[in-house]
């Protein structure tokens, strides 16, 4: 009772000494401000917009080029000269984003396969679209595209790393027969001014279709065409850049993925074995980081969209070293919040292998999975151990063993109470349909909170989180689209951090 008064009487002491220095506090943090952004970009306000766009197949790989378009990288990055009329002057012109092994433009594609030629690409754009900056330069935002296509008899995607064997077509992997696993389709329209002279909105877009022989001015419409865009536009001078994003599955084409992300400007980012060019000068590290943006769903993608509110991914190996690249024992490591009020917890008191072993609360308090009363079932939609984990607590489940190049673990949350201290939603349907916000979301203490597997033993890995995205993957289901927009987004860390 007496340390009860003791601690209560503290709290209201430390209350009223914040309040009456209120006027100071402030001035003190104008003049010195506590926080800055991670990203090349803060707030999506930057007229000279650096835009690319990658596309992958279910292993994160390239497999073989579309018919013309070269490897799937490309770029739209420019700056604004303010003259009347605005002129924008472009960084990548269309030899550059055509380049590819299968067009031969350039000598390089010799020595190099398609999986190689991609990452090789993407630094390329990156010179081209490079801002300098402090702590260092950045390149631009990325659109990812994936389809989750799999020809189980091609054996083109490891298991967990490892070579595999080809085995029988399997439900839980969509293939209509050879050549499924294709690259989608890029078009490009070139960002521009728009309208009347005087006018200075500006608005640029890449679209297509993974369905190779569709009409992509048709696809969008059309009954069974899987479609995709993605539409920046900005008035010069004011606002945020505004994403606008489709995405349409077909039947041969049911499982496909559309994200934007904030990578980082050098090394490995998640879900891929080699260097990549992002927007993350800072890459942003546990616990000590927010995730601001405005997300408008308009239209869902159908009960098995698994709409990420926001994903966040790294790298480290199970004994707490650092990826090298080794897509062996380097494990990419996932976190993800759907905000689909369709999706259901897969983890419950009687199917805990897919829960993770403990929740931890925000006091730092862990509460195990075998803790019926207290365990907070309903917020995880489920848990997937490292497929090369030497001792995950029983039981365990191994899952998407084929969808990275290395082993993964996956932790996918739902809105739930339990999320409510870190600004995430805490009940179904919140920012889902017609819900627009603006989200500030505590990611970096969230994230720290999460159970992540590593060995018996080992130190626990600093956690840094090379990609930050959000996006839908639409799961297994034909003919749904989902539409959204995104603005205002920026990552915001603690004025030390580089
Ligand atoms: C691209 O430009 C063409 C020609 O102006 C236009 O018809 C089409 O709607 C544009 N596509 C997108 C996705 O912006
Ligand atoms: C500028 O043109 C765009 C596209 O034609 C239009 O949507 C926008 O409303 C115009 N803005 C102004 C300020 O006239
Ligand atoms: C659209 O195509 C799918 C797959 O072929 C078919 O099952 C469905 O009936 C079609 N819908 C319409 C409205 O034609």
């Amino acid at each position: 009772m007496k340390t009860y008064v003791t601690v209560t009487m503290l709290i209201w002491w430390f209350y009223c000494l914040f309040f009456l220095s209120f006027p100071f506090v402030r001035l003190f943090v104008l003049a010195e401000e506590p926080y800055k952004s991670a990203i090349g970009d803060p707030g999506m306000r930057r007229d000279g917009l650096r835009v690319a766009i990658e596309a992958w197949n279910q292993c994160n790989e390239v497999g073989e080029e579309a018919p013309n378009m070269g490897s799937p990288r490309m770029a739209d990055c420019f700056d604004v000269i303010n003259s009347s009329p605005i002129k924008l002057v472009h960084k990548v012109n269309e030899e550059d984003n055509r380049l590819g092994v299968s067009n031969a433009l350039f000598k390089r594609s010799s020595i190099m396969n398609v999986d190689q030629y991609a990452p090789w690409k993407e630094i390329y754009l990156g010179k081209k679209c490079q801002v300098e900056d402090q702590p260092r330069p950045w390149q631009f935002w990325m659109i990812m595209l994936k389809s989750g296509n799999m020809d189980t008899q091609a054996a083109v995607c490891p298991e967990n790393g490892k070579k595999t064997q080809p085995f029988s077509p399997q439900p839980r992997f969509p293939c209509f027969g050879q050549g499924c696993m294709n690259m989608p389709l890029i078009y490009h329209n070139y960002t521009t001014p728009q309208g009347e002279e005087g006018n200075n909105s500006l608005r640029g877009s890449f679209y297509g279709t993974w369905d190779l022989d569709a009409d992509v001015t048709k696809a969008a419409t059309e009954n069974d065409s899987s479609y995709y865009s993605v539409t920046w536009e900005k008035e010069v001078g004011t606002g945020s850049w505004l994403f606008h994003h489709v995405l349409k599955t077909s039947s041969k084409y049911p499982w496909l993925m559309l994200y934007l992300r904030s990578d980082a400007t050098s090394g490995l980012s998640s879900g891929y074995h080699y260097e990549t060019r992002g927007m993350s000068k800072i890459v942003p590290k546990s616990p000590n980081f927010k995730v601001r943006f405005t997300l408008d769903i308009k239209h869902g993608g159908g009960p098995k969209s698994q709409f990420y509110l926001m994903d966040i991914g790294s790298c480290w190996k199970n004994n707490g070293q650092p990826c090298d690249g080794d897509v062996t024992t380097d494990v990419t490591r996932y976190s993800e919040m759907i905000i689909n009020p369709n999706i259901d917890s897969w983890c419950n008191p009687n199917n805990l292998g897919s829960c993770p072993p403990y929740h931890t609360l925000p006091s730092g308090v862990r509460i195990h999975r075998t803790d019926k009363d207290n365990y907070p079932y309903g917020a995880y939609h489920i848990y997937c151990s490292p497929g090369n984990a030497e001792s995950p607590e029983e039981p365990y489940n191994f899952c998407d063993s084929y969808s990275n190049p290395q082993p993964q673990e996956i932790l996918q949350i739902l809105p739930h109470p339990a999320w409510g201290q870190y600004g995430y939603p805490t009940k179904k349907g919140e920012g889902w349909l017609g819900d627009k916000r603006t989200w500030e979301l505590d990611v970096g203490r969230l994230s720290q909170s999460l159970y992540f597997y590593q060995d018996p033993g080992t130190e626990p890995v600093e956690r840094h989180w090379p990609s930050i995205d959000l996006g839908t993957e639409i799961y297994m289901s034909g003919n749904q689209v989902a539409e959204w927009t995104v603005s205002d987004f920026d990552i915001i860390v603690p004025r030390d951090d580089n």
